[in-house]
């Protein structure tokens, strides 16, 4: 058994599917980690004294959901700690602020406040789980009072609204101090989620600017240009083309722009929407 672990943890990795529950298990700690790069999938059967410890890249943090089942039911057979001590506490559910924004319809999802997991178990699980462990964004950055935060679009990514007024490079820097980036909307999908949350009727800066060269829109914080092929949701008639004009940020929403993009000065004052992306 010992011999045959880290070899295991190793195809594991690789697969990044189900493998070998039962060759995991293991009473003891020390144990090099299982690495969530971006997600695993966990299928049974477990034994009823497994103990697996999780690690994400740092400044990340874990997400357990039960694929087949709720958590609730889960939790009579499994009991899933926030770090890596024998004394980690158990994970909680997020922040009632950021749940509150969140997306309804999501998986019901537990988060770590640390980049390391334990997962243990208790009993044999009289059914068959499937646990999903994903790297997540941290949602919870400090969080100023002109801040909102929610998971608007899927379990692991964070969206903030930070109602203040600033130009467009000093949102982008405030995003960056708080550990994410102004905003790109890289798909219908995403701004209408992003929109449904908080409106339109405020203006919000994103990152897509044409500052470098003008006419060539790119998303700063991805730092990809805009084709042809590309999502876009310009207000009718923009953006202007004339040479070297000085409207290279993009502003979304407000009065003038309603729910679409606009060209504007980049030194006016406006929100700003960040995200994070694990
Ligand atoms: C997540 O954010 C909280 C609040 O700022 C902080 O205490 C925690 O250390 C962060 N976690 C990670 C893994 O960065
Ligand atoms: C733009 O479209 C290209 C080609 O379809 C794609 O590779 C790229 O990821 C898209 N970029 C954005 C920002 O959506
Ligand atoms: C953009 O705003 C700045 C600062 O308010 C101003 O100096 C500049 O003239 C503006 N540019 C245009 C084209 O309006
Ligand atoms: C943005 O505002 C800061 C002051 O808060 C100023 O120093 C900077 O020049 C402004 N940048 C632009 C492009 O207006």
């Amino acid at each position: 058994m010992a011999k045959t672990l880290p070899i295991c943890i190793v195809i594991f990795a690789a697969v990044s599917h189900s493998c070998c529950g039962t060759m995991l298990a293991t009473k003891e700690y020390g144990w090099r980690p299982i690495f969530v790069d971006n997600e695993i999938v966990i299928n049974g059967p477990f034994g009823d004294d497994f103990i697996w410890q999780f690690e994400a890249q740092e400044n990340h943090i874990l997400a357990f959901s039960i694929l087949d089942g709720n958590i609730k039911d889960a939790q009579q057979f499994l009991s899933i700690h926030d770090g890596a001590g024998i004394d980690s506490p158990y994970v909680q559910l997020e922040n009632g602020d950021i749940m509150q924004l969140s997306r309804k319809g999501l998986p019901e999802t537990l988060y770590t406040t640390t980049s390391k997991a334990t997962v243990r178990f208790s009993k044999f699980p009289k059914s068959h789980l499937k646990l999903k462990i994903q790297k997540a964004a941290n949602c919870s950055y400090n969080i100023k009072p002109e801040t909102q935060c929610g998971r608007m679009v899927d379990e692991v990514s964070c969206y903030c609204a930070v109602f203040t007024n600033k130009n467009q490079s000093d949102h982008t820097m405030s995003c960056v101090d708080n550990g994410m980036k102004l905003v790109s909307f890289e798909s219908k999908e995403e701004e209408e989620l992003v929109h449904r949350t908080w409106s339109t009727q405020i203006p919000f800066w994103t990152s897509l600017t044409d500052t470098r060269r003008d006419g060539s829109w790119i998303w700063e914080s991805t730092m990809t240009l805009l084709s042809n092929q590309n999502y876009t949701n310009w207000f009718p008639g923009r953006p202007l083309v004339q040479d070297s004009n000085q409207l290279n940020c993009m502003l979304y929403g407000g009065s003038t722009y309603s729910s679409f993009w606009g060209d504007v000065n980049c030194s006016t004052l406006a929100n700003a929407i960040c995200e994070a992306q694990p």
